[in-house]
């Protein structure tokens, strides 16, 4: 992203911000609530268009008329609500994308979404309803789906809010799992200091006053970096909090 600019009708929420997401990295999105994270995801799947600057896509500028569409599907997507479909199960919620965007033969896709729901821990739980699983469980079925499409990229917006701390811990093993073993890029916003710590190869520290990015690097680089009180606070905020 070069120079981008993102808002809301008046309002400019990110102003300028430039970012390159490398290929296989791990890059975390922090900052404190209403700074602009999900706004900034926003921009980058194509969901929200800037109203100035450009993007790149696997070294493509994308078309502000075209849009990212013709990256979609290299795409994956966590929101931050997970937001399966309640009267559908497991299964039929992993194969929607897939039938979607596919001419595959039913049983094709049939071992495609069991193969997803494996890759999650959730191999027997197919012809579950949302409603009957756990919160954790329901996060890596919403998971399954957005992996539905064997996207290039993950974007995950706070893949572990609403779960308890080891559910949580789990959520981000399975994540780095995936980025290991199958070289998937991954987006991720947290502000929880564990998960930071844990997943993230970079981190990017947004602050909404400044309308964008303030600080990038390690976790640890981070952490140590007093020359900005603003990146200390978050850090020491997480800290005496968690
Ligand atoms: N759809 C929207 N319309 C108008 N304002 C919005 C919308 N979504 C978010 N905002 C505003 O943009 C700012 C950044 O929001 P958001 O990106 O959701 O922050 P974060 O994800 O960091 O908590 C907030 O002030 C929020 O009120
Ligand atoms: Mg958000």
């Amino acid at each position: 992203m070069e120079n981008l600019w993102l808002g809301y009708g008046g309002r400019v929420i990110l102003e300028d911000v430039s970012l390159i997401v490398h290929a296989g990295e791990i890059v975390t999105i922090l900052g404190t609530s209403g700074c602009g994270k999900s706004t900034l995801m926003r921009g980058m799947i194509g969901l929200l268009p800037p109203r100035k600057g450009r993007i790149f896509f696997q070294g493509r500028e994308v078309d502000p008329e075209e849009g990212l569409d013709w990256a979609r599907q290299k795409m994956g997507v966590l929101f931050q609500s997970g937001a399966l479909i309640g009267s559908l199960t497991l299964s039929e919620n992993v194969s929607l994308p897939i039938e979607e965007h596919s001419d595959l033969p039913e049983e094709l896709i049939r071992d495609i979404v069991q193969f997803k729901l494996e890759l999650v821990g959730l191999g027997s739980f197919g012809s579950y309803l949302p409603s009957e699983l756990s919160g954790g469980m329901r996060k890596r079925a919403a998971l399954a789906r957005a992996m539905a499409l064997d996207p290039e990229i993950l974007f995950c917006d706070e893949p572990s809010s609403g779960l308890d701390p080891i559910t949580s811990v789990e959520m981000d093993e399975l994540l780095l799992e995936l980025n290991s073993s199958l070289g998937i890029t991954m987006v991720v916003i947290t502000h929880e200091l564990p998960s930071i710590e844990k997943i993230s190869h970079r981190c990017i520290v947004l602050d909404g006053q400044a309308r964008g990015i303030i600080a990038t690097g390690k976790p640890a680089e981070l952490k140590a970096d007093h020359r900005d009180p603003r990146v200390q606070a978050f850090f020491r905020r997480q800290t005496l909090d968690g």
